[in-house]
């Protein structure tokens, strides 16, 4: 049996393959990415994953790939995925992440591949109404990268009313942390994510980590979000993948489901516990809020865990150390 995985060579993606050829040994990846973010190296070399070097949107390309390889079901983590960017370059998310996603699926659909694991996010819930949020939050996204994944998630359920396609929408929080053996993890150019810009201020490759705003109604007055480990991700994807490849002939199925820890921490709490974790002391400089930053974000993932039976293992502390590992001494 083949999967299908966009994104092979980003940071989460990298990790479901790592994952999944683990998990699963009998079954073949046949992984896409035309390496605009990801990394070669970040790919298992392993016989039982072919690694094609292309954009999910090129049909010429793929439809060959597809004929041949014939997979079964998709996880789809191809995107590009920085919020600032996307309110600067609205038009680069949309024909990335919305177009091509769509000329993906009418490939997909040609091939009779209607089994989809998306790549949701948080952000497609907007400024939180209440917090922890749970899958019924209403989804108002503030940015135009929110709004390309609720698209996608409307164009899935389109598909599942339409021709039975059966998807899980997975909506994370914060990913975070790295492989447990230090081969993967997180390399974003430029980086965004809170933990390893702390950590690279903890090796002296930056001055400082920035805190946008020490006044928010949260106990320290930093804003707080809700972490969860890159493994922890791929395990539900993989949870996610066995509920969508156990219907039977003429079943079909859809959810969504939030992927968090229910438990934040505040941007204090990370840089002391990166401190912890490194030994060292990191410098803090306190700058104006950022527009769009709510106090607190944080999931209910009371869904995940009735529905694919799902917990995080990995508490904040065990996130940095695998971070802290890979940090100091990555490979891309
Ligand atoms: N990192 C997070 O905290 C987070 C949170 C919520 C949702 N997500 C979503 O998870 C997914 C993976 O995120 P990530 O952090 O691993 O990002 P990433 O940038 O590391 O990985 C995305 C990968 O997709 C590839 N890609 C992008 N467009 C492509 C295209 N048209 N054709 C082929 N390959 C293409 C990139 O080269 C990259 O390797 C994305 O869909 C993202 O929106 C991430």
């Amino acid at each position: 049996m083949k999967i299908l995985v966009t994104g092979a060579a980003g940071y989460i993606g990298s990790h479901f393959v790592k994952k999944a050829l683990d998990r699963y040994p009998t079954v073949k990846i046949c992984a896409v990415d035309d390496l605009r973010e990801g990394h070669n190296q970040a790919v298992p070399d392993s016989e039982r994953v072919t690694f094609h070097n292309l954009a999910m949107d090129n049909e010429a390309a793929l439809d060959p790939v597809l004929a041949r390889e014939k997979p079964v079901a998709v996880v789809h983590f191809a995107a590009n995925a920085y919020v600032g960017e996307s309110q600067e370059k609205p038009f680069k998310y949309f024909d990335n992440n919305v177009t091509g996603s769509l000329i993906l699926f009418k490939l997909l659909a040609k091939y009779g591949v209607n089994k989809v694991i998306f790549s949701s996010s948080c952000t497609t819930y907007g400024n939180p109404q209440y917090v922890p949020i749970d899958e019924n939050h209403p989804q108002n996204p503030i940015n135009v990268y929110g709004t390309t994944k609720l698209m996608i998630e409307k164009a899935l359920h389109g598909l599942h009313l339409a021709s039975g396609w059966s998807y899980v929408s997975l909506r994370y929080f914060n990913a975070a942390g790295a492989d447990d053996e230090g081969a993967i993890g997180e390399s974003h150019d430029p980086e965004t994510h809170l933990i390893p810009l702390v950590l690279q201020a903890a090796l002296g490759r930056r001055e400082a980590i920035s805190i946008y705003g020490n006044d928010y109604d949260t106990e320290d007055g930093t804003c707080i979000r809700d972490y969860v480990h890159v493994y922890d991700l791929a395990e539900a994807h993989c949870l996610a993948l066995d509920k969508l490849l156990s219907l039977k002939e003429g079943e079909s199925t859809f959810d969504a489901i939030n992927l968090g820890t229910s438990k934040g921490a505040s941007v204090e709490e990370v840089i002391k516990t990166c401190e912890k974790v490194s030994g060292r002391s990191i410098k803090r400089k306190v700058t104006e809020r950022r527009a769009g930053d709510p106090a607190k974000l944080v999931a209910d993932y009371t869904r995940a865990k009735e529905i694919l039976g799902w917990e995080p293992k990995y508490d904040l502390e065990r996130i940095i150390e695998t971070a802290w590992a890979w940090e100091s001494s990555r490979q891309y």
